[in-house]
């Protein structure tokens, strides 16, 4: 596939040369869409190689332990990071979710592996007694301490470990594997869902492991996690009242970040503020039911977009390869304008995670069938859209086609940039050279490629489970600096079933009540908290369509229909299936996307040739009716190509 990369780099350049003229934006689209598909195979493998100890680059890390890359000197990134492999690990657990079945094992080992990383006593204490130990960044790759000096603790660590863990434990209690979600699963939260609620008000290092103070991302990330961590634990038959009393003070505290402009990363460091770790919390926090709220700083917030432009923006003039590129174009962006690492370059995460906000943003406007534009986000889309003006524009009109198009031409540029650094044999490392693009620093970074494959889910408008945003985004009025005290234990490693199939349980009814204390810096308060879910029917149905069509190299499956979630029979926005798992004895073309229940609408599949060209199914349309039943949150159609 050599020539792959120079027409990426060709339409690229059109597109960029040809600001707002329609067809260079089609081009840009195409040769993405061919590179991704390759890509995300070739991620995933890349994924497994550096993950112990079976990946041929891990063969010395102890089961389950995901290396930051095989680079072993300048950088030595041969350990494990708590950060880097669980963002790993959500991701890997997402594709599992979406069909990729084979990841079974590797998740299994992850959750084994992360049992004992939690006992082992390192620099910054051990798990016994007050859950200190949790907070430590980094770890051999044999599951022994790291013992020299580095920038410790970090307490993004345990929060989206806790994430990244219950959303395979509620995959568990969703196809009845109540037990292991019980006994496997959720010890290992409960120690780092204690950890963050006795931990949040203090300081720590950040993500970049630079800046010790507090920050965005790490507060963030610990909102999330406790919001979903008190939901997972009523499901286990537990409670977790230390978490509903913090993540509300969490939440508070984080809307202190907000400069009125865009979101300071960071206090402590002396810096702009302007920095990756921002766009890194919205992705994130990102909750595909939620509406475009400020306050856990959703994708689509009029306070992200703003942030989006500021953060992006500090690197047009910083970096030589982006010189001449405009505002409103894409541009490799890096971890935060004053980085010197390096010299200070873009990295491919970063520029991928610019590109999957705005996917995120996209996918909201669609299912809210509106787009509002506020003062606060007018900036951001005038460079897309010039006569944006403040005002909700409504799915049906022509302008909220045209902003989509231009978002989502804008977010394929920053792809596209990704593609033309990658090697071409997929490769990615960890940044490229802000003056000549060759690749720098750690070869072949997990998390790189854990950012491209959220990347291409969100642009294929397959989104994550919803973590409880809609319920938890009401700011105290008063914030107070507070800590509660959860439970720490020693989590058990005990068996799982040899194979896990989905589809064979029954979802569990979360009931509980729950009656906690808590002791802030202003007293004591009682909470009670009471849910009862009975039976509910889901506003929103991920409804999953199979389509077994014999393509050949180059060829890509979409389907298009009727309402606007399918792109509304238009071949330019319609819904493109992944060949993930397409194999010469199953030709399966497969999409989830997310579907009022209840709906009725007609679709139909075609293909896109390499040239670009369009192939329809024949007639007649198919038609399809989304289910609006208790409990029924996805379902399958399967469909074969006529
Ligand atoms: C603790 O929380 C209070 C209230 O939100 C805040 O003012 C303070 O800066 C926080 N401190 C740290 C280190 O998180
Ligand atoms: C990809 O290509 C580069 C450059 O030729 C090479 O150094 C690297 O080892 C290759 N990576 C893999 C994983 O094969
Ligand atoms: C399928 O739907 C499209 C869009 O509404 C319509 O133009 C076309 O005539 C339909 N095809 C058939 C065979 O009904
Ligand atoms: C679609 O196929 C899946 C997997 O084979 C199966 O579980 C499901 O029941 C099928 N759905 C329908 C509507 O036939």
């Amino acid at each position: 596939m050599p020539s792959l990369r120079s027409w990426a780099l060709a339409a690229l350049t059109l597109a960029q040369s040809a600001l707002g003229a329609p067809s260079p934006a089609h081009l840009s689209a195409r040769s993405v869409d061919a590179w991704l598909a390759d890509e995300a195979d070739i991620a995933l493998d890349r994924i497994l190689s550096n993950i112990g100890s079976t990946g041929q680059y891990a063969t010395s890390a102890a089961s389950g332990i995901v290396i930051a890359s095989p680079s072993t000197d300048n950088p030595d990134y041969y350990y494990t990071w708590s950060r880097d492999a669980a963002l790993v690990l959500k991701t890997l657990i997402e594709l599992f979710r979406n069909g990729e079945s084979s990841l079974q094992t590797a998740i299994m080992n992850y959750v084994d592996s992360q049992a004992i990383l939690q006992t082992v006593s390192n620099p910054s204490g051990s798990l016994s007694g007050s859950g200190t130990g949790l907070g430590e960044p980094k770890f051999n790759v044999d599951k022994t301490a790291f013992t020299g000096s580095w920038g410790r603790p970090q307490r993004d660590g345990p929060a989206l470990r806790a994430t990244a863990l219950i959303d395979f434990g509620n995959w568990l209690l969703d196809n009845g594997y109540e037990t292991y979600a019980e006994d496997n699963v959720w010890p290992v939260v409960r120690n780092d869902l204690s950890y963050v609620a006795q931990y949040w008000n203090q300081t720590g290092y950040d993500l970049w492991e630079e800046v010790s103070g507090s920050s965005f991302f790490t507060i963030s990330a610990q909102h999330r996690a406790l919001v979903e961590g008190s939901a997972f634990a009523g499901r286990v038959g537990g409670s977790c009242d230390y978490c509903d009393s913090q993540a509300p003070q969490i939440l508070c505290f984080m809307q202190s970040f907000w400069t009125g402009s865009y979101m300071n990363a960071n206090f402590g460091g002396g810096r702009s503020g302007k920095d990756a770790n921002t766009v890194l919390a919205s992705i994130h926090a990102f909750d595909p039911t939620a509406n475009c709220d400020d306050t856990t700083f959703q994708p689509c917030s009029s306070r992200a977009l703003a942030n989006h432009k500021v953060y992006t923006d500090s690197f047009r003039s910083v970096y030589t390869l982006n010189s001449g590129i405009a505002e409103g174009s894409a541009v490799n962006v890096g971890r935060y304008p004053e980085d010197s690492y390096y010299n200070g370059n873009p990295w491919f995460l970063t520029t991928l995670a610019a590109a999957e906000q705005l996917y995120d943003a996209i996918y909201t406007w669609n299912r809210l069938e509106s787009l509002t534009i506020t003062s606060t986000s007018l900036a951001f889309f005038t460079d897309l859209y010039s006569s944006a003006a403040v005002g909700t524009y409504a799915a049906s009109t022509a302008a909220f086609a045209d902003i989509v198009a231009a978002v989502q031409t804008y977010a394929d540029g920053y792809v596209a940039l990704v593609e033309a650094h990658a090697m071409t044999n997929g490769s990615m490392s960890e940044q490229y050279d802000k003056s000549v693009g060759t690749q720098l620093s750690a070869r072949d970074l997990t998390w790189s490629y854990a950012a491209l494959l959220t990347a291409n889910m969100r642009r294929n408008a397959i989104v994550p489970q919803p973590w409880g945003e809609t319920g938890a985004s009401s700011v105290p009025s008063v914030c107070v600096a507070t800590a509660a005290t959860g439970t720490y234990a020693t989590a058990g490693v005990s068996s799982w079933p040899s194979t896990l199939t989905g589809g064979t349980g029954v979802t569990k009814v979360p009931t509980t009540t729950a009656t906690g204390t808590t002791k802030t810096s202003t007293g004591t308060q009682t909470t009670t908290t009471t849910t009862t879910a009975p039976c509910t029917t889901p506003t929103s149905v991920a409804v999953t369509f199979n389509e077994i069509a014999n393509t050949y190299y180059g060829e890509n499956v979409f389907l298009t229909g009727s309402i606007t979630q399918l792109g509304s029979w238009d071949t330019d926005n319609g819904v493109a299936l992944s060949a993930i798992d397409y194999t010469a004895s199953n030709n399966l073309w497969f999409v989830t996307v997310d579907l009022p229940a209840g709906t009725t609408f007609q679709y139909k599949y075609y293909r896109k040739e390499s040239d670009g060209s369009i192939v329809w199914e024949s007639d007649p349309n198919r038609s399809y009716t989304v289910p609006a039943a208790c409990n029924v949150n996805t379902v399958a159609e399967n469909d074969t190509w006529r």
